[in-house]
């Protein structure tokens, strides 16, 4: 029996840790964080984040080999193992503001494991981190001249969220970076031996702490790349005749290609692709190459142009002003399945359209309180959340579909365009509606990079 102890009890450190409870009943974990509502939260629920299939796996784990404490010191000394999944957000004063990570949470959390052990550990950064923490984190932790020996192990994550239950109970693979020596080689056997209860050996990577860690940045940047990309092409598309999604088909249909990641739409969102981009360009920066810095950067400046495109061609369609019109905004999570909304699309969107003056109604199915906070400076007089769609709908101008939830597309769309102001348009932000159905209805129907289906 060994314990583990996971450090950060966000969207990462809690599912994960579930999952290897689940997978791993002999070993005692537990998952301890600094923030008492949300350890309270995964105590007796309802869970602080929304991930679907996560409940059943926390009524199974909970109690049995998995805890939950805001106790981080006391439980330091007794674990064999301590992932650290605390967050790392891009840095927002001094030297590198904007573009480098802000490790002082994750500095802290080194400084706390050295001065409440007394045995050796190993120490997995489970958060995403620059190129080179491990190093820094190794010299802090060895910073005791004693006899304490503290093994530091990168291994990534790359659950996405909606999927989490998902892709750590079938990742494509587990990435475990160690050091070249008889202890690091112990210490990646160790993790290696943890993930084989349930993951293939043959998905589990193990290679150098360095490769580990510029691995999941760059996984990150790929990823996002893909969707600029493709969000590039549908600027063309809606300046040409062509249909992104048509392009899209033809693309992914090339094996070499693939056919994930291109769906175009208003921009990615999330807390990490502009995150780890920018700790990437940051990175590249600090060794002098600028090139490869601003390759990468342009990555974001597409992902920003998408979104400010998106609020232009409301403005031009509906005549050119939005002052005083109401605006349903469907969806506020930065992707389905998700009540997260940090660095949201969405939340540039609904700021560009209070700019213009325009009244806002934001629905969403799981994200309406995430969505409440990140626009809490808005006077309310401008902004209403609504949690019924047909309500959000009622007396509007427009509908701007912002997130894909799938509960949109089986809204009784005569009966919302029969409550709307005429003419009625729809922006489909995340082309997930029955276009041709809605322009039968009477909908003046904007999709991204398509010709849109108007009758004004
Ligand atoms: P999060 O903000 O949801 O959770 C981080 C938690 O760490 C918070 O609950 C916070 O209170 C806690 N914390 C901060 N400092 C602490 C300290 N000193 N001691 C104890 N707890 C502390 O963040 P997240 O989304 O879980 O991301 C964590 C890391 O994982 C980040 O580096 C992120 O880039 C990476 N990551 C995230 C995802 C994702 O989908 N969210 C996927 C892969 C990797
Ligand atoms: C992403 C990665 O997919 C994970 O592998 C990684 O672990 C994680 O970041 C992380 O490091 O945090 P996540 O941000 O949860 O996961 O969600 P994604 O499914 O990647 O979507 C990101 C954004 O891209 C969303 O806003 C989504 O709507 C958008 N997107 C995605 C598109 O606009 N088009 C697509 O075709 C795909």
């Amino acid at each position: 029996m060994k314990t583990i102890l996971c450090i950060g009890a966000g969207y990462v450190g809690g599912p994960t840790m579930a999952v290897i409870a689940k997978h791993c009943p002999e070993h005692r974990i537990v998952v301890a964080d600094v923030n008492e509502e949300r350890i309270q939260a995964w105590k007796s629920g309802p869970l602080p984040i929304y991930e679907p299939g996560l409940d059943a796996v926390i009524q199974e784990t909970r109690d049995r080999n998995l805890f939950f404490t805001t106790d981080i010191c006391g439980n330091i000394e007794a674990a064999d193992i301590i992932f650290v999944s605390v967050n790392t957000p891009t840095k927002t004063f001094g030297h590198g503001a904007g573009r480098a990570a802000d490790l002082q949470y994750w500095e802290k959390t080194a400084r706390l494991i050295r001065d409440n052990s007394s045995s050796d550990k190993i120490v997995v950064e489970k958060s995403t981190l620059p190129v080179k923490t491990a190093e820094a984190m190794h010299c802090i932790l060895e910073s005791r001249n004693d006899d304490c020996h503290f093994e530091v192990v990168s291994n990534p994550e790359f659950l996405a969220e909606g999927t989490a239950i998902h892709d750590l109970e079938e990742p494509d693979r587990v990435l475990i970076g160690g050091g070249d020596t008889e202890r690091g080689r112990a210490a990646v056997r160790e993790l290696v031996a943890l993930y084989e209860h349930w993951v293939p050996s043959e998905r589990i990577v193990t290679t150098n702490v360095w490769s580990s860690e510029l691995s999941k940045l760059a996984s990150n940047a790929f990823l996002a790349q893909r969707v600029s990309s493709i969000n590039s092409l549908s600027a063309v598309c809606e300046a040409t005749d062509a249909d992104v999604d048509e392009v899209a088909r033809a693309l992914g249909m090339d094996h070499r290609i693939g056919s994930k990641f291109l769906n175009a739409g208003i921009g990615f969102g999330g807390s990490c692709f502009k995150k780890d981009i920018l700790n990437l360009v940051y990175l590249c920066e600090y060794y002098g190459l600028q090139e490869v810095a601003r390759y990468w950067e342009g990555v974001i400046q597409m992902n920003e142009y998408q979104k400010q495109r998106f609020v232009g061609r409301m403005m031009r369609t509906m005549f050119n002003t939005l002052a005083d019109k109401t605006i349903a905004v469907f969806g506020f999570a930065f992707k389905a399945q998700t009540s997260d909304t940090r660095d949201s699309p969405a939340i540039t969107v609904c700021r560009e359209l209070l700019e213009e003056k325009a009244r806002v109604v934001v629905t969403d199915p799981q994200a309406l309180d995430n969505a409440k906070s990140a626009l809490s400076e808005v006077d309310p007089e401008n902004i209403t959340f609504e949690q019924d769609p047909y309500a959000a709908a009622e007396g509007a101008h427009a509908i701007a579909v912002l997130t894909p939830w799938p509960e949109f597309q089986e809204l009784d769309y005569e009966k919302i365009y029969r409550a709307m102001q005429k003419p009625a348009f729809i922006f489909d932000g995340r082309n997930v509606l029955d276009q041709n159905q809605l322009y039968r209805i009477g909908f003046n129907v904007y999709p991204v990079g398509k010709q849109p289906l108007s009758h004004v």
